[in-house]
């Protein structure tokens, strides 16, 4: 089917580059002629893992322009994937919207075409683009009728695994008020709802994984269910949190809570990994944008702001536990390991390392941070705060009165120990991903101390 993608920044890139591999014919148009020139190159503008290889694959189905036309031209589907950045009071920022759905009805010409919302945008957008689409397309083409549907199909990819979790997906949502678009759509995804193509060598079918389902409903509902999506794992995270923190005070260990309780069905055990707690660009942007649409229903939300009240919390926690073992923090030398929000990317939006960085020099410490892959990135986009960088893990120990391990990249659990506790002024750390092994450090000499667990 011949697409079109609007924006190629993360949801728009992978979404394109999967498709293509599924054999559509694949356009994806951006505004940013640096990026498209190195689009065509095949060099990905995100760290994202065998993206740049499933790019490979599927080149012979998927171009990159700046062209509108071009991109448009034809096009049966068309996906708008544009960022939709918070503003001050919560509300997303709808410019990009706007202007795709505009420079989307002054071209589309095929008999019939569906445009697809997979940007995260208020519920009722959908309403919204169609009549921008219409009032566009009837100013370019007076005399003709137009012939679209907007719908909706809300993503549910995790950065770090975004691709197989679009290859391999728990579900695939598609809203919209007429049939023929949901056909479309289904159509479009036959091949992953069927899981007919062929796996990628390096991103293999999980064993016994054989459908996908496809869930269809008003463009509503749909657009309502990635809101909810995002809203309850953030609370999930932050219900675990608010527990770990009782878990500190009662002696308990939270690590054994969280597997008691997820290994019940009806829990279930992803999301409940408690620590510092959630960033990124999703969840806070998305549970402000929930409780802001409450508030024009005249709702209140509480429960969803509890889980942003409760996050904010933990990234202070760390700091005062710092304070209450170093008393004062003028002066001193803290290493932060990890930098991106989460592991397996070079994402540093709302990073909880970066909050604490600030919290910690506003008292007057000094911050040297070490990460495997953000540490570029953190280098170009931090010029405000003056955090140091360590050339490796280990270097991070050095002279340092304590280490806060913020990020849970793999390798950090297997530090040398031993060696690192060497180096240290204090030998502390303060482990806010519940990911470090208790007896190892204790063996290092090191005072561990990790949320959720009390220290005995
Ligand atoms: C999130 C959702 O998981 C995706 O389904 C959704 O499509 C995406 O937002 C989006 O709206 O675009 P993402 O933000 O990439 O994906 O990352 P997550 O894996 O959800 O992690 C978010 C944050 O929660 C990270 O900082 C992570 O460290 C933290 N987290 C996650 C925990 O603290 N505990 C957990 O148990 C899980």
């Amino acid at each position: 089917m011949k697409t079109a993608i609007i924006g190629t920044g993360y949801v728009g890139l992978t979404t394109g580059v999967a498709l293509a591999y599924l054999g559509h014919e694949v356009t994806c148009l951006d505004l940013d002629a640096a990026k498209v020139e190195n689009l065509k190159k095949g060099i990905s503008p995100i760290y994202e893992p065998h993206l740049s290889e499933l790019m490979k694959l599927a080149s012979a189905k998927l171009k990159f322009t700046l062209d509108a036309d071009e991109a448009l031209r034809n096009a049966e589907v068309v996906f708008i994937a544009v960022g939709t950045p918070s503003l001050p009071d919560g509300n997303p920022n709808l410019t990009y919207l706007k202007s795709a759905a505009e420079s989307i009805g002054e071209r589309i010409n095929a008999p019939y075409v569906v445009i697809v919302n997979k940007s995260t945008v208020p519920i009722g957008s959908g309403n919204w683009v169609e009549s921008l689409v219409r009032d566009s397309y009837r100013a370019k083409n007076p005399a003709k009728n137009s012939n679209f549907v907007v719908a909706s199909n809300p993503e549910f990819l995790r950065e770090g695994s975004a691709l197989s979790d679009m290859l391999y997906a728990d579900r695939v949502v598609v809203g919209a008020d007429d049939q023929r678009a949901l056909d479309v759509l289904r159509k479009l995804y036959q091949p992953l709802i069927e899981q007919t193509f062929e796996a990628p060598a390096f991103l293999p079918r999980p064993e016994g994984f054989r459908a996908v389902h496809f869930l269809t409903s008003d463009l509503q509902s749909a657009e309502l269910i990635k809101y909810a999506a995002n809203a309850f794992l953030a609370l999930k995270i932050s219900f675990i949190n608010e527990i770990s923190e009782l878990s500190e005070k009662v002696g308990a260990d939270i690590q054994h809570v969280s597997r008691g309780i997820g290994l019940d069905s009806r829990i279930g055990n992803r999301f409940l990994q408690a620590g510092i707690g959630w960033g990124g660009s999703c969840f806070g942007k998305d549970t402000a944008a929930l409780i802001s649409t409450g508030k024009e229903y005249g709702l209140s939300m509480p429960i969803t702001k509890a889980a942003r009240d409760v996050n904010a919390r933990q990234r202070a926690r760390m700091v005062e536990i710092l304070m209450g073992e170093l008393k004062i923090l003028k002066g001193r030398k803290i290493g932060i390991l990890g930098l991106s929000f989460k592991p397996f990317t070079d994402d540093l939006r709302d990073s909880p390392a970066l909050d604490i960085a600030q919290r910690l020099l506003e008292r007057g410490a000094k911050v040297v941070g070490f990460d495997p892959i953000s540490m570029d990135r953190a280098k170009r986009e931090w010029t405000h705060i003056p955090v140091e960088f360590a050339a490796s893990a280990d270097a991070v120990f050095s002279e340092a009165d304590a280490v806060l391990l913020v990020t849970d990249w793999p390798d950090f659990k297997n530090l040398p120990f031993e060696k690192c506790a060497e180096q240290m002024k204090h030998k502390l750390i303060l482990d806010g991903r519940g990911q470090l092994e208790p007896g190892r450090l204790q063996a290092a000499g090191i005072r561990h101390i990790a949320l959720g667990r009390s220290t005995r």
